[in-house]
């Protein structure tokens, strides 16, 4: 049977899958391996874990198909991480990765030498976040001259995974795109912006767009993996970026909401719109016609997991299940008898970028019990969904469809939220569950012709569920969200405060 193989370098493991040229899932895998956090706020990893990683799924999935004959690979991983290679393309230090947050002061610096915010804007169409790419560079320049000195080109977590396949050096817009190095309106790296924060061009890889094949596996991939030589492998893209597509999402007016740790609410876009303030993050899309739309909130199932873990355990230790106190939450009437939730736990990257952000139930009363306390919550996290969209509207991301993903889509109630708070269907799709590598693997179906264009490929993305909006518990969100969002600017400078170190006893 003819298949197309996705392969995702996550953050906590990679996932090959196998599917037909129809769309069905032939058979998956996964690897774990953990991440390395050696001072507060640094998260590494060495890239030898992926590789491991990728050959124990990749041999996982074939083993369980072993008639199959892959007809292209497509990769796609965790976004924005270093991989430092010197001359002979040596990994240099272990990887440092999106979630890292050492680089505060050279984001800031890259920001003053493109000549402020504007400046970035006018060049990447994207702010310097710390999480990006380009602020670790200068880290390293910074902090390890040594290494930085006898580093020669550096990777995105994938790309290193393309490497040790094909043998090539290689990148593709999305993660380039994460970067904060690319010139998101003219596909290319931002030449102007690397000339002015002074680092050698040289050290950024070739770009190709998601859908060219970048390479063949060479001997020494097929003796690694265990893969035939000479399958094509496509660019790919970026895990947040691959996933819009993955789950049918490409179309205008159509969203695509994650609720995983994170938040997040993605679209396509037709044109690279100019990114407001620069809050938003406009990445190049997989599709070479296509740019990329998100917002990312910093808590969502994560809130929810928090709330879990420390609200509702019982006096012996006990954790209820999800289901059991969604169920209460099912019981509470929308609106949580005017009960409040934000979100902001952890600081906030989307719409409000502070990290001095903090989380709050506003409006208690003696009334609310546990249901109308995870109804807030619930609530809440669809809010900041809709607080992120505000920023898109104006750019024409209209929303007539929300395409739910991640592990809070498997609650009907958090579906039926998020139709209500939108006012437009919600639909689950079955590729969606596969995560990134379903969108890994269409794009490798794009690169060899099984489908003739983005839009053709995502036909293959079955519909799950259907959740529509009720008009009367709209009106009750609709008001509450207005009050929602008036609460971030009055509490901000009391966040700050409470950020006093005279409370970090
Ligand atoms: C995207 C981002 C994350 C990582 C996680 O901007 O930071 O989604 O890609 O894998």
């Amino acid at each position: 049977m003819q298949a197309l193989l996705g392969i995702d370098i996550g953050t906590s493991g990679c996932k090959a899958l196998l599917i037909a040229t129809d769309g069905a899932v032939i058979a998956a895998d996964t690897a774990t391996y953990p991440m390395s956090q050696p001072r507060p706020g640094w998260t590494e990893q060495d890239p030898e874990l992926w590789i491991e990683g990728a050959r124990k799924a990749v041999a996982g999935a074939l083993a369980k198909a072993p008639a199959t004959e892959i007809l292209c690979i497509g990769l796609s991983g965790q976004m924005h991480g270093l991989t430092p290679l010197d001359g002979r393309h040596q990994v240099l230090r272990p990887a440092i990765l999106w979630n890292d947050q050492r680089n505060g002061a050279e984001c800031a610096a890259i920001t003053e030498a493109a000549g402020g915010i504007d400046g970035l804007l006018a060049a990447t169409n994207n702010r310097m976040l710390v999480g990006y790419t380009g602020g670790k560079i200068l880290w390293m320049r910074n902090h390890e001259p040594d290494l930085f000195a006898r580093m020669k080109v550096f990777l995105n977590p994938k790309d290193y995974l393309r490497f040790r396949l094909t043998g090539e050096i290689a990148t593709e817009v999305s993660d380039a795109s994460g970067t904060g190095l690319f010139d998101v309106r003219r596909r290319a790296w931002a030449t102007g912006l690397i000339g002015a924060i002074g680092i050698d061009p040289d050290l950024l890889p070739p770009v190709h767009e998601s859908k060219v094949i970048s390479g063949r596996i060479s001997a020494a991939g097929a003796a690694l993996f265990g893969l035939p030589k000479g399958i094509p492998v496509a660019g790919g893209g970026g895990d947040s970026v691959i996933q819009t597509i993955g789950s049918g999402v490409i179309a205008p007016g159509e969203l695509q909401t994650t609720i995983g740790t994170a938040g997040i609410l993605a679209a396509a876009l037709d044109a690279p719109q100019n990114n407001p303030d620069g809050r938003l993050q406009v990445f190049c899309n997989v599709a070479a016609d296509k740019w990329h739309c998100m917002g990312v909130s910093l808590n969502a199932g994560g809130a929810m997991g928090w709330y879990r873990d420390t609200l509702c355990v019982g006096p012996d230790g006990a954790k209820p299940s999800f289901d059991a106190i969604v169920e209460e939450a099912a019981a509470t009437p929308a609106g949580a008898l005017g009960l409040l939730f934000l979100p902001y736990l952890n600081g906030e990257r989307c719409p409000h970028p502070d990290p001095t952000a903090r989380g709050a139930f506003i409006g208690l009363t003696g009334r609310h019990g546990r249901g109308a306390i995870t109804r807030a919550l619930m609530e809440g996290v669809v809010h900041a969904f809709a607080d992120m969209h505000s920023l898109m509207k104006p750019m024409g991301i209209d929303g007539r469809i929300v395409n739910a993903s991640g592990g809070g889509a498997k609650s009907p109630l958090w579906r039926q939220i998020q139709a209500d708070i939108f006012g437009c269907d919600v639909v689950t799709t079955d590729s969606a569950a596969e995560g990134a590598a379903f969108g890994a693997a269409l794009v490798a179906g794009l690169a060899v012709d099984v489908w003739p264009d983005a839009a053709t490929a995502v036909t293959t993305c079955r519909n799950l569920t259907t959740e529509h909006p009720d008009p009367m518990t709209g009106a009750v969100y609709a008001h509450a969200h207005q009050i929602y969002r008036n609460l971030y600017p009055l509490l901000s400078d009391s966040f700050a405060a409470l950020g006093d170190r005279i409370f970090d006893q």
